[in-house]
């Protein structure tokens, strides 16, 4: 039998998408699933960024250029210049997903062997990102007792080695809900620019910060541009998961033009998904008002909910959508699969994702969950309701 490569090998697992098949049979079971695992949210996608695709006038669906379609790409410039970040069209590079804009940035400004600092918790993605770049993640404990706070300069210090190129943080957080204060970004721009590294930021979920907190860009700090590489994505910001869209920013003129010899041997993004992207850019403040309205309500009523459980320990997410709670048991990976196959609630049960995933620390987060509030309120009420009722006879 020919073999498997190394890297295959060590590729992660999504810790995210892992319980699918458990998630089957429950389904085959005639039970109900409530998806607290992932984080597609259930808010419609603008209805002008469907149109623009369903009034399409193409005749051939063709590649775009491999940086994305100019039109699209002077677009997302000025949508970041009203979120004061001074950005032009030749700082942006159109990807297939901030998926594909994290493998770009990666391969940009690490080797094989490299090291790259990521704040954990993080995106479980990170892990397979930084595997299949041949990256490996130093990751820096923050921790659900500090509620996920910037941990102090002197431990990223400590972890810079002549390897370390980059350090990653994900603002507003995933999973924690983390949103970096302007105080603690500069701190971060003070780090990379004194060892010379990389800050990559990961603002997918720029918009959605709760308690009239604002997000604070790397790319709004002054001094930062040789550094600052952004990760952006029309995913989760217009419920648009589907169209695979996102994009690199950065000034530094280098960065860009790596990742444009990243973007040349992929071809291009998607035509069609840029159309609908590029009309999205239209949607209007109060859209976004209405939303953050609804998962800040929807936030509120978790977090009250899952603090009433007893021993149950939860940081309060400030911004995107997820938090991590902790829970009184041993192992949340062998939890979540009981959930689904052994537990129900008058034929209702959950789907949760276990948090060791986000950590590459070994033996860290195992008695810890990630909640993905993208249902509405009476369902999300249910399902604290089953996750209540299965603390109580679970035993590990
Ligand atoms: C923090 C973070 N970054 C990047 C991504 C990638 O999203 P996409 O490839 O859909 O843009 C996700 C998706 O969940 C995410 O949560």
């Amino acid at each position: 039998m020919p073999a498997i490569s190394q890297k295959g090998q060590n590729m992660p697992s999504s810790p995210i998408r892992k319980l699918v098949p458990f998630a089957e049979k429950a389904y085959k079971a005639n039970k109900t699933v409530f998806h607290l695992n992932i984080g597609q949210p259930d808010i419609k996608s603008p209805q002008l960024a469907m149109d623009a695709v369903a009034n399409h006038n193409l005749e051939i669906l063709a590649y775009t250029r491999s940086e994305g379609s100019e039109p699209y790409r002077a677009k997302i410039a000025d949508y970041h210049k009203r979120n004061h970040i001074m950005v032009e069209a030749d700082n942006i590079i159109v990807t297939t997903g901030g998926s594909e804009a994290l493998l770009f940035a990666m391969g940009s400004v690490a080797d094989t062997g490299d090291e790259i600092i990521i704040p954990e918790p993080f995106y479980a993605n990170y892990n397979g990102f930084a595997t299949a770049s041949g990256v490996n993640i130093v990751p820096v404990i923050s921790k659900i007792e500090d509620n996920f706070a910037l941990p102090p300069i002197q431990e990223f210090e400590k972890l810079i080695t002549p390897k370390t190129k980059a350090i990653l943080i994900c603002n507003p957080g995933n999973p924690t809900g983390y949103l970096y204060s302007k105080e603690e970004i500069k701190i971060l721009a003070e780090i990379v620019k004194k060892h010379d590294l990389f800050l990559i930021a990961d603002e997918v979920y720029r918009e959605f910060t709760y308690d009239n907190l604002k997000h604070y860009s790397i790319l709004e700090e002054e001094g930062l541009d040789q550094n600052a590489i952004i990760i952006d994505s029309v995913s989760k910001r217009y419920s648009m998961c589907g169209a695979r869209i996102g994009c690199i920013v950065s000034k530094n003129k280098e960065v860009m033009s790596a990742a444009m010899k990243f973007a040349q041997a992929r071809l291009s993004p998607p035509t069609f998904a840029q159309i609908a992207s590029e009309a999205a850019l239209n949607t209007p403040q109060s859209y976004f008002d209405e939303v953050i309205v609804e998962y800040k309500e929807r936030r509120d009523t978790l977090i009250e909910k899952l603090e009433e459980i007893p021993g149950v320990q939860v940081g309060h997410p400030k911004g995107a959508f997820y938090c991590i709670a902790q829970l009184p048991i041993k192992n949340s990976d062998a939890f979540a699969q009981w959930l689904l196959e052994e537990f129900d609630v008058d034929g209702e049960t959950i789907m949760v994702a276990p948090a060791a995933g986000f950590y590459s620390s070994p033996g860290v987060g195992l008695n810890q969950i990630r909640i993905a509030y993208v249902l509405n309120k009476e369902s999300l009420i249910k399902a604290v309701n089953i996750l209540k009722k299965a603390l109580e006879v679970y035993k590990d």
